[in-house]
């Protein structure tokens, strides 16, 4: 079976938008490949978290995971920072990438726009510890919504270079992007991406939100001045109505085109209430084994200690050839 690598920064409560470009299809690979499911909070201490936060962020995180339906019978789901091998693997990996390259992440350039007063080198060399989580695992494919098309490219990049170098230790891996739901915008700016660490709360909806809070957030979602309010799909001309449009098609499982024509005599309002009911209906059955799975720490803990366990079990392999490939002795 292909292998498949894919994970969550428990940086806050994961969004509908890591649920529809990412977790969604993760779920629907389960059977067709050999899937690897990580939390990423190495990643997320880029930002520096409370620690109480970033913790509970975790546990809250592989809940959900199992709440979504990712299934530890069929998946192996872990926490990044149970398994040493992504950093010692990204280590190596940060001699093999150039500056110029990791210049170039728009992420990164995003990032410290915003966190100048913490502008880390972890915050720099990200990708490059993904690359390494990625890359660990020989995997093939890589589930990811459309901001991370660019590091995965890196890590392609990277892998090759090394491969070139040293011989065939690492897999090239392949980009899994959906058609729907690989970019779901921000409520207030439909510009920008959606995204679980915004200031504004109004911007993005988390999975575990109550279904009052979500109907207002949709409510309030901006639309456009068009004085006819004509619904259609035009991401240039339209974006907060195209994310509307697009929310509704991925919760309820109706294509765009499909939708448009049962909008053509109605106003936003009627398509912002039906959103609004598409989500919560999406997010309930999701809600309810949350918290079953959240209260239930020893299942929790038996999912992580196995996840890490069969995680290792691959990574460390990988990381031996590497270990071997440039050159540093075998322990004794
Ligand atoms: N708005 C989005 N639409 C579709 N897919 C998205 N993803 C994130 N936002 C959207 C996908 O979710 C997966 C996990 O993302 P991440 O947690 O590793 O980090 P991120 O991409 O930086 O997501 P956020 O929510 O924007 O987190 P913060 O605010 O902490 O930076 C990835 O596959 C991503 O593509």
């Amino acid at each position: 079976k292909p292998v498949v690598l894919s994970g969550c920064q428990p940086s806050g409560e994961l969004t509908i938008g890591n649920y529809l470009g990412a977790i969604k299809q993760w779920v629907n690979m389960q059977t067709s490949h050999n899937c690897y499911y990580m939390l990423v909070d190495q990643h997320a201490i880029t930002v520096r978290p409370e620690p109480e936060a970033l913790r509970n962020a975790t546990l809250d995180g592989l809940a959900l995971y199992l709440a979504c339906g990712v299934d530890p019978e069929q998946s192996t789901i872990f926490i990044q920072s149970h398994v040493p091998e992504h950093a010692q693997l990204s280590w190596v990996l940060n001699c093999y990438t150039q500056m110029g390259e990791l210049n170039r992440m728009t992420q990164y350039k995003d990032k410290s726009k915003k966190s100048e007063a913490n502008m880390n080198s972890g915050l720099f060399t990200y990708p490059v510890l993904m690359a390494a989580d990625i890359l660990l695992y020989r995997a093939n494919e890589v589930p990811v919504g459309d901001d991370q098309k660019q590091h995965l490219e890196l890590a392609r990049d990277i892998a090759t270079r090394f491969n070139n170098l040293y011989g065939d230790i690492f897999i090239v891996p392949e980009p899994h992007i959906p058609e729907h739901g690989a970019r779901i915008m921000s409520l207030q700016d439909p510009l920008k991406k959606m995204s679980k660490s915004d200031t504004n709360p109004g911007n993005f909806i988390g999975l575990l939100e109550e279904p009052k809070k979500i109907i207002k957030k949709i409510k309030r979602a901006v639309t456009d001045s068009d004085e006819q309010a004509r619904i259609y799909f035009d991401v240039a001309e339209k974006p907060g109505v195209s994310n509307l449009l697009s929310l509704l098609s991925c919760s309820t499982g109706q294509s765009v085109a499909d939708l448009v024509p049962q909008y053509e005599d109605k106003m936003y309002g009627h398509l912002k209430g039906d959103v609004a009911d598409a989500v919560v209906a999406m997010l309930e059955p999701i809600q309810q084994r949350f918290h079953q799975y959240r209260e239930d720490r020893a299942f929790m803990e038996q999912v992580m200690r196995s996840g890490a366990e069969k995680a290792s079990e691959r990574a460390s392999k990988v990381l031996t050839s590497v270990y071997d490939a440039v050159g540093f002795i075998t322990k004794p």
